[in-house]
């Protein structure tokens, strides 16, 4: 038998003066020494709302749910009372209400009267919306299409109008996730001309041509249309090539020049260097959103019995707080807030 010879080493154990161990002794060691922690503050619960109670109230995910209008004050202020401090709203219209033209988008009646309902409620939130026409479009596409080109400068136009609606309903953020160029510019400067200067942008600044946002497109149901027009790599034409990271500082630096307030990387778990990277780019706040598909194999882990969905959630989120994000979209985010003030 071999015997253990330390010389095989650069150490000389006899000798070792450095123990990286003795910082990981013990939980109120570790608790001292930890670089991040993860709170409820942190968290932003993204929220399904459908139109009327006949719709379906499941969707593919586990554990998320379309919340009608009614019922939002409830969810809202339960979010509340865990120290989350936003939701973050994504209305399911009948199809019957897309067109080419995305005409329903410049309303947004379901929208409105969502943030209307929670603002009501004085739950003391805030209140995010989503400004992208992908729901609206009868191909799903988040711009308008003509002669199979998705148009960048029309469809800006129809964003602004939706963002300038969300304010008038009284949202406190507004967050651009289509990627045309100029949207945010044009976005601020149509609420400032109507007197909403004190309305936030939340810029998807990094949205990926992602694979990941599955159970969303089921959840809104508009993977549906995709099969018409462009189809799915009609998105590769606004949305960042996965492929890049510099990419995303370009398109950081416009947002910070256009007056975004929130930058966000979107998916994050497969983005953490992209998240990294901007919150050392940039002095804006960076956020990231775990997106459907993110959530969904946390869910699908853990009901094979391979892992813990907690303690999976818990990890991923962690994760974000290290990579410099300051804020996370997850559809975890209730079940997370529960198990950390429990702490
Ligand atoms: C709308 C939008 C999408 C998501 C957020 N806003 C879908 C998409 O771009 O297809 C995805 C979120 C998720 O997957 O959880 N543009």
């Amino acid at each position: 038998m071999t015997q253990f010879d330390p010389s095989v080493f650069q150490t000389d154990l006899s000798t070792m003066l450095v123990r990286p161990r003795r910082g990981r002794t013990s939980p109120w060691m570790r608790d001292m020494v930890a670089e991040v922690d993860l709170s409820p503050r942190d968290l932003i619960l993204p929220v399904f709302v459908r139109e009327s109670p006949s719709q379906a109230r499941e969707t593919s995910m586990k554990g998320v749910v379309r919340y009608t209008v009614a019922e939002l004050a409830e969810v809202a202020q339960e979010a509340q009372a865990l120290g989350i401090p936003a939701i973050a709203l994504f209305p399911v219209i009948d199809p019957s209400r897309r067109s080419e033209d995305a005409d329903y988008a410049r309303t947004d009646e379901l929208a409105c009267e969502a943030i209307a309902a929670i603002k009501a409620a004085q739950a003391n939130i805030g209140v995010i919306t989503d400004v992208a026409i992908d729901r609206y479009t009868s191909h799903g596409q988040d711009g308008l299409v003509r002669d199979g080109r998705i148009l960048n400068d029309e469809s800006v136009a129809i964003l602004a109008e939706m963002a300038l609606a969300h304010a008038r309903a009284g949202a406190d953020v507004v967050a651009p996730s289509d990627m045309m160029d100029g949207r945010v510019g044009a976005i601020r400067r149509t609420l400032d001309g109507a007197g909403y200067q004190h309305v936030s942008i939340l810029s998807y600044t990094a949205k990926y041509a992602s694979q990941f946002y599955g159970p969303f497109r089921d959840a809104v149901r508009s993977s549906a249309g995709l099969s018409k027009g462009p189809g799915p790599d009609g998105k590769k034409t606004y949305f960042l090539d996965v492929r890049n990271r510099e990419e995303a500082i370009r398109e950081a630096r416009l947002d910070e020049q256009e007056g975004a307030d929130i930058l966000m990387v979107k998916p994050g778990g497969p983005f953490l260097d992209v998240i990294l990277t901007l919150s050392q780019n940039s002095h804006l706040p960076i956020f990231a959103y775990q997106v459907s598909g993110e959530y969904a194999m946390l869910q699908m882990a853990a009901e094979a019995g391979w892992a813990n969905y907690e303690g999976l959630l818990l990890e991923t989120l962690l994760s974000f707080k290290r990579a410099g994000a300051k804020g996370i979209f997850t559809y975890g985010a209730l079940d997370a807030a529960q198990v950390l003030v429990k702490r």
